[in-house]
């Protein structure tokens, strides 16, 4: 009895010892999987693909149809926009890039893990609408711990709270294998519509790890990766904790910086200053600098708002009121913003929009992406609506079904409701035409290029238009007839 006891033991011990060394004595990376093939997890492996011909990437996600549309012959039809994405994917796919629902599989074989799911604000329980949503994170440890017959590598590329390492470790240690698993913080800074340039020409790289052996020479083997185009002095190494805060951080700043510009374009509204001439004037100081300064409809997108509210519930949750509150006043003031602009728009026909046409150009958060979320078209429309407005909506890459649905999710209306006062048009013309009044809610560059002069012939006098992204030449318009109201001004 005794004597079987010690023979299992050895043995499990001398499997385990083969499987350390699998990885953590011979770091050499030939095979990663991602798990999620969203706006991160793509283009990242696709870039990576490219750069490392040697290593085998394949990405997986649990959606069937996503997956699908990564393999379809057609590269139009790649389930997200980015430019020069199609292209990477054309060389890469079927050679070292591959994108598969073979979850399980793909974990046994590789080395090295990128976790790249989506991580929503919470809306529901502890934490609700500020809290990340934590569980799909959990549920890909729990499919790692499940999966893996040898040592990995699992790197955190999701944006995540501080301390979300420690869960991971939590659930994979508690796989009782045997088996190591080393957690790495690398977070993404690609922003949408120029992700690949940010990928392929990173400001810096980030990745946090353990101070152990084995922690760095985790850390090594992922700097090896970057290194094939990245140049040391841009890849920089922390502990963990430091990393997955420095993202948060990252995104806050820049967020504050909008939210900022954007308190001061109310005051340019009542003062008579113009805040493009402001940002101008405060961006040549190269102490503040020039980015980012661009007055707006209010900022959007996936990771703004939900990281600023993640760095507003750690302060509140570790009893730093102060600095909670300072940081949701960035959000705070973005709400005043969207909800500025819609006022604007009512006020200015005359206190009611009621049964009156209005136009919106563009839907998805920022130009260059068909990316929806979080986007202040969608709070403008509902605003709109809720004033019985007949809205009509015209994007160059956002579909008519995800107009919708981001419509519907918001939940103010039943979707029969909001089918009688929301119409999505293909063609830009059609969409303003008998119109009361025309928004700019994305700086679409086509917007620019319009035939102004068509459009006013066909729309509700007196003609008008607001540009929440100071993006139209207004004396060019104001010269054609309309009565133009820009952001700031
Ligand atoms: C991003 C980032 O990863 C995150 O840092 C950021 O905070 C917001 O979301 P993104 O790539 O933009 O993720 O998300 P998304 O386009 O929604 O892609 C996530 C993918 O993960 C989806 O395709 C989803 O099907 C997949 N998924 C999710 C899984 O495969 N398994 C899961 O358990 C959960
Ligand atoms: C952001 C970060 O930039 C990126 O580093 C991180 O990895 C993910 O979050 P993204 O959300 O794709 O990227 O877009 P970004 O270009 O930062 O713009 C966010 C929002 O701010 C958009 O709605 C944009 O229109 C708005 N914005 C940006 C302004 O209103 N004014 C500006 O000057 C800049």
């Amino acid at each position: 009895m005794i004597q079987k006891h010690y023979f299992t033991t050895f043995q499990n011990h001398s499997q385990s010892l083969v499987k350390k060394k699998f990885i953590f004595v011979n770091m050499k990376i030939e095979n990663i999987t991602c798990i999620g093939a969203g706006y991160v997890g793509g283009p990242t492996m696709a870039v990576i693909a490219l750069k490392c011909p040697e290593i085998k990437v394949t990405v997986v996600d649990l959606n069937k149809e996503r997956i699908d549309l990564w393999n379809d012959e057609d590269l139009s039809k790649l389930p997200i926009y980015e430019p020069g994405l199609a292209d990477i994917v054309k060389q890469t796919r079927g050679k070292n890039l591959f994108f598969s629902t073979e979850i399980d599989k793909s974990i046994k074989q590789s080395e090295m893990i990128f976790i790249s799911v989506n991580t929503p604000t919470k809306t529901y329980g502890e934490g609700k609408g500020q809290a990340s949503d934590l569980k799909f994170i959990e549920l890909c440890a729990r499919q790692i711990a499940k999966s893996a017959e040898s040592d990995k590598i699992v790197v955190e590329k999701s944006t995540l709270p501080v301390r979300t390492a420690e869960v991971i470790t939590k659930i994979l240690k508690s796989s009782k294998k045997g088996l190591n698993f080393e957690i790495l913080s690398n977070p993404e800074f690609l922003a949408e519509g120029t992700a690949i340039t940010d990928l392929l020409y990173a400001d810096r790289v980030l990745i946090g790890g353990d101070s152990t052996q084995n922690g760095q020479k985790s850390i090594k083997a992922l700097v090896d990766i970057y290194k094939n185009w990245i140049s040391d002095e841009k890849i920089l190494t922390t502990n963990v904790w430091s990393s997955e805060l420095s993202k948060l951080v990252a995104n806050a700043f820049l967020a504050q910086r909008v939210s900022s510009i954007n308190s001061i374009s109310a005051l340019c509204e009542k003062s008579g200053a113009d805040i493009d001439e402001v940002a101008k004037a405060i961006g040549m100081d190269s102490r503040i600098g020039s980015k980012f300064l661009k007055s707006s409809v209010g900022f959007g997108g996936s990771c703004f708002q939900k990281d600023i509210l993640n760095l507003v519930y750690i302060s509140k949750s570790l009893g730093l009121t102060e600095v909670s509150e300072y940081w949701h006043q960035v959000i705070k003031m973005n709400d005043y913003q969207k909800n500025r602009f819609s006022s604007i728009i009512i006020k200015s026909l005359f206190n009611t929009v009621s049964d009156k046409k209005i136009t919106l150009l563009g839907w998805s958060f920022k130009k260059d992406t068909n990316d929806t979320r979080e986007s202040a078209a969608i709070y403008i429309a509902d605003k709109l609506i809720e004033n019985k407005a007949l809205v009509s909506i015209y994007d160059p890459k956002v579909s008519e079904k995800q107009i919708y649905n981001d419509i519907n999710y918001l939940k103010t209306r039943s979707s029969s409701d909001n089918k009688k006062h929301l119409n999505v048009h293909k063609n830009v013309y059609d969409a303003c035409e008998n119109s009361h009044a025309i928004a700019i809610l994305t700086e679409w560059d086509e917007f620019t290029k319009l035939d102004w002069g068509k459009i006013f012939s066909t729309v509700v006098s007196p003609a008008k238009v607001f540009d929440g992204r100071n993006l139209l030449d207004n004396q060019k318009l104001e010269k054609i007839g309309f009565e133009v109201f820009s952001i700031g001004k």
